[in-house]
């Protein structure tokens, strides 16, 4: 090979990867864009050492609230080793908005068969919001290795039909309440 076809083979090499940076950056925009696809991007503060004092999050608020419009907010603490609450009822075919913290390390979660998926970091609110179609149990468990309890931390999403969950005197449902 002289120099002209060494020059022509990288300059021909440096257009397909020119090709496929574009490829990617296109299949990005579009996914984010048309499809409505990207990270949860919330970014709240919170105190990581007084979440039981916090109006939000302390341990009575926590759980499952239906508001008016019928959509649920659900506040979680993550945290070595446990989700708070453990069993976390919502309706199907509602928004749900998913608020979580944690006062010790980084955690995450995901829900098995659902687009909910965040890592849950010390001193911010993750907040997810997703509608659950199908009424069923979906476990959630913890997806960032967190210590040795790790493989312990879990909760159960418990989706059901909006008009089995009916919420007391504060708009709040919770696993115990017969349905
Ligand atoms: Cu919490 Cu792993």
């Amino acid at each position: 090979m002289n120099e002209q076809d060494i020059l022509r083979t990288e300059l021909r090499w440096g257009a397909v990867v020119a090709g496929a940076v574009g490829v990617i950056i296109a299949v990005v925009v579009v996914s984010s864009a048309a499809m409505v696809l990207h990270p949860p991007s919330n970014v709240e503060i919170v105190n990581p050492q007084a979440l039981t004092q916090s109006l939000e999050f302390n341990e009575a608020n926590l759980g499952t609230e239906i508001l008016p419009d019928g959509s649920a907010v659900v506040r979680l603490v993550a945290t070595q080793f446990a989700f708070v609450p453990r069993c976390i009822p919502v309706p199907a075919n509602r928004p749900v908005t998913i608020r979580a913290v944690s006062p010790d390390v980084i955690h995450g979660f995901i829900v098995a068969g659902t687009n909910v998926n965040t890592m849950v970091i010390p001193g911010y609110v993750s907040e997810v919001k997703t509608e659950f179609r199908e009424p069923g149990e979906y476990l959630m468990p913890c997806h960032e290795y967190c210590g040795l309890g790790h493989s312990e931390m879990w909760s159960m999403v418990r989706v059901a039909r909006a008009e089995e969950l009916v919420p007391d005197a504060n708009g709040r449902v919770s696993c115990e309440i017969p349905r």
